[in-house]
């Protein structure tokens, strides 16, 4: 299977903190971008036009990636320059989603459509969320 040694690498990251191990942080991720996120930034990452930036190669906050959680939980309204288009849409909060469903999210972000951005853990956007409230 292409992803086993990722759903390795993925479980010894997350052990600890989730119940059961192997594929599930990786596929809950997944499943919940499909769910939360792709209606607007598209299953493959890349955005919609003028209107939603992509996912697929976006570098912000390359430092600290668990700074995504503050823009799902609080929502973002900024103009974002990309690839010579200009996104001025405001992003609508997401609150509903525990920090646990947040950095899988994440962690799938970082790593779907070539991105390759590390692995964030739960206590990393705790932080960035005590931050941003
Ligand atoms: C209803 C549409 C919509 C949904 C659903 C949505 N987004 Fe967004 N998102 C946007 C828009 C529009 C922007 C641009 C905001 C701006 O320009 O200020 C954005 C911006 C972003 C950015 C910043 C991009 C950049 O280049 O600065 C990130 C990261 C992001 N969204 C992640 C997510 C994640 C993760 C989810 C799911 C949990 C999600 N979004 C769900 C519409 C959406």
């Amino acid at each position: 299977m292409k992803y086993n040694w990722l759903n390795s690498f993925f479980c010894l990251v997350f052990l600890g903190f989730m119940t059961s191990c192997g594929e599930n942080t990786f596929k809950q991720g997944e499943m919940l971008y499909k769910t939360q996120c792709a209606n607007c930034h598209m299953l493959d990452g890349q955005g919609l036009q003028s209107l939603i930036p992509p996912l697929a190669g976006f570098k912000f906050y390359p430092e600290n990636r668990a700074q995504i959680a503050c823009i799902i939980t609080n929502g973002f309204k900024d103009t974002i320059r990309y690839n010579d288009r200009i996104y001025t849409e405001p992003m609508e909060a997401i609150p509903n989603l525990t920090e646990a469903e947040i950095t899988n999210i994440i962690n799938y972000i970082n790593h779907a459509w070539g991105n390759d951005f590390g692995y964030v853990k739960i206590s990393d956007v705790e932080d960035a969320l005590n931050d941003c409230k």
